[in-house]
């Protein structure tokens, strides 16, 4: 699946975001090397430190279905004017898996602007627990 594709389904997901406070809907769609795509979008919390991003949501639904091939690419598109560029903690949790080096994350934003970037741009020097 090309960008474009990755970008359409992040947007269609991003529709179902549960945004309750923030109004910030968000929508990802993750690439695997076996050519799996899982989606994701934010889910809130009254209890706001418990709100969900779309991303972690997205690759946590590709663990849970077994999937055991290298996380590609992720796309992220919000229905904003900004992009909505992931936040640290999903950044973390892309850079874990093993192909943590090599990852693309592709943006897009609700005018129809898209980005890529290589996860070692956007999080260099990521934790990594090697002792
Ligand atoms: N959000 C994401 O889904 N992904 C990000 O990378 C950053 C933020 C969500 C969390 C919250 O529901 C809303 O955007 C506003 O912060």
């Amino acid at each position: 699946m090309n960008n474009t594709e990755l970008l359409m389904q992040a947007k269609k997901v991003s529709e179902n975001a549960y945004a309750k406070y923030s109004k910030f809907k968000v929508g990802a769609c993750v690439l695997y090397e076996s050519g799996n795509t899982y989606i994701g979008c934010n889910v809130e919390n009254g209890s706001y430190g418990l709100c969900l991003c779309a991303e972690r949501n997205a690759i946590s639904t590709a663990i849970a279905s077994g999937e055991k091939s290298n996380l590609l690419s992720v796309a992220i598109y919000s229905p904003n004017t900004k992009l909505c560029w992931p936040c640290g903690a999903c950044r973390q949790w892309f850079s874990e898996f093993e192909n943590g080096q090599n990852i693309k994350v592709v943006l897009e934003n609700k005018n129809g602007e898209a980005v890529e970037f290589s996860i070692d741009e956007i999080m260099p020097h990521r934790f990594e627990l090697i002792p």
